[in-house]
């Protein structure tokens, strides 16, 4: 079946809007995806008619609010097969769930000495709040490069694994090559080790199926608003096991048993001890929607359609004069790039002028940059709604680039 390209996009108003004149040609949804009408729908269907706060009120309204929000619950448990949906955190996005897990698991589970692996490739939210922890609490980050090609190095792993080992924490696809890790070999090896392995999943969930309990990672995180749905709403998995030992981060209304000004206070069960306060329910209804929504296109049918359309784009940008393109032969989701002598914001904002918007900088990925000695990369994101169209103007524009500005 061919992919409905065209239904597609008409589901996302926002990619037929002009920029400085021109069609747009959003090539930036790594860093945020357009949301389709479905999913701004759902959440004003919700304010509209559903809404009140949840977790607090016997009337009615509440009620079906809570029961909304816990249905996409096990929504989010199903699009990665969690075990339960009790393994699911509301979290505000990746970032938030790595800095929960530093906070309760970390705080907890760790004590000075304990040595944490992170990989050259990490997003800063994978990097910053685990070296506050190593700071807080005496503890040891190790490492794992890359190779040229910005692969892991898989015969280096064996050599970070001390007997103070206590935690894997590594992205399953790269925000900037792409890569996608092999997780199917890591993981084994990593757990044969005793190691807890933490995965942060924000630039892969929208490109292929996740299966937690396959992969057998203790902590699984993703935000929704790289996956077509709301920004400030995101997913913690944990293992019930895990959960259920660490204590809470946050303290306020909703995680708690009961208060007392003498006695101190109880908290309630995992997941609800760690969401404390008002959720962002329009948040919940809108991710719910965009489960919905890529679930119904498929995620295999996406893959299909995505892997096509990069093979399209890395073999036109081949041949573009001057250009260096980092990262692996096989990847998913994102081209990263840097032009002859051009800065990266230099290639950005003339693009921009032709309706054409990339993402330009380090990309929260300073170590990287540094791993291939530049300041900055251009990154061509390409999602299930982009089209050969767009990848050719791309191509064109940097061309044009190459030929005016030498
Ligand atoms: C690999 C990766 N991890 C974590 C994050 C942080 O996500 P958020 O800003 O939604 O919390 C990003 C965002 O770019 C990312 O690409």
């Amino acid at each position: 079946m061919t992919f409905p390209l065209d239904r597609v996009r008409s589901d996302f108003p926002l990619l037929s809007r002009e920029v400085n004149g021109q069609p747009l040609a959003y090539l930036d949804s790594a860093a945020s995806a357009q949301k389709p009408l479905q999913v701004i729908d759902r959440e004003r269907e919700f304010y509209l008619h559903d809404y009140a706060a949840v977790h607090r009120g016997i009337h009615t309204l509440s009620v079906e609010a809570t029961e909304q929000m816990e249905n996409v619950r096990k929504q989010a448990a199903a699009f990665i097969n969690a075990a339960s949906a009790e393994e699911i955190v509301f979290v505000k996005g990746a970032t938030e769930a790595i800095n929960l897990v530093a906070n309760t698991f970390g705080r907890t589970m760790l004590s000075a000495g304990d040595r944490i692996i992170i990989t050259e490739m990490e997003h800063h939210a994978n990097i910053v709040p685990w070296q506050m922890l190593a700071q807080e609490r005496g503890l040891h980050i190790d490492v794992w490069h890359l190779t040229p090609e910005g692969e892991l190095d898989l015969d280096q792993f064996a050599s970070l694994l001390t007997p103070q080992t206590r935690l894997l924490a590594l992205a399953h696809v790269s925000n900037v090559l792409g890569t996608r890790n092999p997780l199917e070999t890591i993981i084994p090896q990593a757990k044969a080790a005793g190691l807890y392995v933490l995965v942060d999943g924000a630039q892969a969930v929208m490109h292929h199926k996740v299966d937690v309990q396959a992969l057998d990672c203790d902590f699984y995180v993703f935000s929704g608003h790289k996956l077509y749905g709301p920004t400030g709403i995101g997913i913690l998995y944990g293992k019930a096991a895990l959960l259920d030992q660490m204590p809470p981060w946050e303290g306020g209304g909703s995680m708690i048993k009961h208060v007392s000004l003498t006695e101190g206070t109880t908290y309630v069960k995992a997941p609800w001890r760690f969401e404390a306060g008002s959720p962002n329910t329009g948040g919940m209804m809108g991710l719910g929607a965009a489960f919905d929504y890529v679930n119904a296109l498929g995620l295999d049918a996406i893959h299909d359609y995505e892997q096509a359309l990069m093979n399209y784009a890395l073999e036109a940008m081949a041949e573009i004069p001057d250009i260096h393109i980092y990262g692996p032969a096989v990847r998913s989701g994102v081209i990263a790039f840097n032009l002859g002598k051009h800065h990266a914001y230099d290639v950005g904002s003339f693009l921009d002028q032709y309706g054409i918007a990339i993402r330009t900088g380090h990309h929260c990925a300073m170590p990287l940059m540094s791993f291939y000695g530049v300041p900055a990369m251009c990154r061509a994101s390409l999602a299930m709604y982009n089209t050969r169209e767009e990848v050719d103007r791309l191509v064109a524009g940097l061309k044009r680039i190459s030929l005016l500005l030498g």
